[in-house]
């Protein structure tokens, strides 16, 4: 996201029309759900906003038996898909044959074992003779949309065969999904074990919650306006909500949830970043290594989080979207005495000067009553000496919310006085929607990070410092819980706002939570 190339953005296609410089991309997980319903159709969105070049071409690897012809049918019946039933990201009324026809030709398949070093020969093999081509110019982008256990092995295999070398200016680059590690020393162990083969300007650890628009612009609203930045600290902020509710539950990924849970799948990664963003310092300029310097600043002065701030839960039967849904503990691949938790709450402090005695309290939960995802600022209240004895000391404070999804926008409420002779003072609020400014624009979230990996730009993604600086900070929870199982699951019900403990943990602050989706327009309550 760095300003020269802003166009990281791919929505400001008209003003810097960049095309991203010929390449190949190699998908591990080929076969993948990942590849299908995101990585494909964010690439089908590049082709559409014209940027890829016409070297760009696509070698997909994976164990499955299946050949280009099949793997492409594969993929163009779930774009048919998508635009019959609709996807949970992709929404189109059709596909356009000329660009699905584009991208589907430059497709090719290898079928291989990733742990198997003949893989990487046969692979080597394909990507030399498309190196031989006279638009193509060496650039590789590997893309590991796999298990978490395959991230070391690939790329050692990778290094082994020769095909992370960059020479004669072509690189050699390597995205890395999440989950990266699991704690805060296998991350060490990952990042140690990659950095052995790659620089770490050749590694893409991908956040997806920093593809959404929603989050870019925190930064832009943050520093492109004077009116809030002189409020954004200790002094005009009282305390920082940040939401994360789903009403979806586990569905089919039981056996990958058991073995993580909420905060695991959440926390380090999806809701520090919201964290890092509304709460980082400003960085010198908008140059990867200045943006991420300053979220693991930030990372660092967050105090360890003691057990006592953190609240677990899992979720018994209920009601979600009007639709019965069963416990936790019966759900597929799920073990009948489960202690995973799918909600968690925390009040994390960050030790410096803008923020010290500020909390942020972060949740996030499977099947909760409304999907919202939000970032709301408390600001402290005005002096009630003017009011004393009024109802305005009812009155709730200043509270601005960052709508992320759905409904993206902004919403700040203040009191206004309510017309007549009287000083009565009521509850009013400004509302600023996405979609009454700009054309809604065809995103899967991806389109933003994988072009950015194209043209080299790494604000988006994370460094090595400041993934473990995340795990560092959920270090002791991880282990208060490991070593005290839970006594109360399952104890909130689906489609309830979270466990009562919840509620508590703010309540000992003199505070209490939004309600879930309080700022969203009614349209959007689920
Ligand atoms: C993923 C988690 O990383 O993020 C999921 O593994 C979660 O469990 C998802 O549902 C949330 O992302 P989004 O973009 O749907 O809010």
């Amino acid at each position: 996201m760095n300003t020269e190339s802003s166009a990281s953005s791919v929505a400001q296609s008209t003003a810097q029309d960049r095309q991203a410089p010929p390449a190949t991309l190699v998908i591990f997980g080929a076969a993948g759900d990942l590849t299908k319903r995101l990585v494909v159709p964010a690439l089908y969105n590049l082709v559409r906003a014209r940027r890829l070049a016409d070297g760009f071409s696509i070698i997909g690897v994976d164990s499955a038996s299946l050949t280009a012809e099949s793997w492409r049918k594969q993929l163009s019946d779930m774009m048919e898909f998508f635009v019959r039933h609709g996807g949970d990201e992709f929404h189109a009324s059709e596909i356009d044959p000329t660009d699905w026809n584009w991208l589907a030709q430059r497709m090719s398949y290898l079928q291989g074992d990733f742990t198997d070093s003949e893989t990487y020969g046969r692979l080597a093999h394909l990507l030399a003779k498309r190196g031989g081509a006279s638009d193509n110019v060496g650039n590789v982008l590997f893309y590991l949309a796999v298990a978490e256990r395959f991230f070391g092995q690939i790329v050692e295999q990778l290094g082994r065969a020769g095909l992370t070398r960059e020479s004669n200016g072509a690189w050699r680059r390597v995205i890395i999904e999440k989950p990266f590690g699991h704690d805060l020393s296998s991350a060490r162990a990952l990042n140690a074990q990659i950095l052995n083969v790659l620089t770490e300007d050749q590694i893409y650890r991908i956040d997806h919650f920093l593809g959404k628009e929603t989050v870019q612009n925190i930064l832009v609203l943050r520093f492109a306006n004077g009116i809030f930045e002189p409020q954004w600290n200790r002094n005009g902020i009282s305390h920082v909500q940040i939401t994360a509710a789903e009403t979806v539950g586990v569905e089919a990924r039981g056996r990958f949830y058991e073995k993580t849970g909420a905060l695991r799948d959440m926390v380090p990664n999806h809701l520090f970043q919201l964290l890092a963003m509304i709460a980082m310092e400003p960085p010198v300029s908008f140059n990867p290594d200045a943006v991420r310097a300053k979220k693991t600043e930030l990372f660092s002065a967050i105090r360890p989080i003691s057990p006592d701030d953190a609240v677990r839960g899992q979720y018994s039967a209920g009601r979600v979207r009007d639709q019965p849904v069963r416990d936790y503990r019966r759900e597929p691949d799920v073990e009948p005495d489960s202690q995973t938790e799918t909600y968690v709450a925390l009040k994390v402090g960050i030790d410096n000067w803008r923020w010290a005695g500020v909390p942020f309290y972060l949740r996030t939960g499977k099947y909760l009553s409304t999907r919202c995802t939000e970032i709301a600022l408390h600001f402290r209240q005005a002096p009630y000496a003017l009011f004393r004895d009024t109802p305005v000391e009812r009155l709730p404070p200043n509270i601005m919310t960052l709508r992320i999804q759905p409904a993206e926008g902004l919403y700040v409420s203040f009191s206004a006085k309510r017309p007549g002779p009287e000083i009565e003072i009521d509850g009013v609020a400004m509302d600023f929607c996405y979609s009454d400014y700009f054309e809604p624009l065809s995103s899967v979230g991806y389109e933003t990070l994988i072009y950015d990996c194209f043209i080299g730009d790494a604000t988006l993604f994370q460094r090595a410092d400041t993934v473990e600086a995340a795990w560092w900070a959920v270090q002791p929870v991880l282990d208060a819980w490991a070593a005290q199982p839970p006594r109360d699951f399952p104890n909130y019900a689906a489609g309830s706002p979270g466990p009562e403990a919840a509620d508590r943990l703010l309540q000992r602050d003199g505070h209490a939570w939004r309600p879930i989706g309080a700022g969203l327009p009614r349209r959007n309550v689920e």
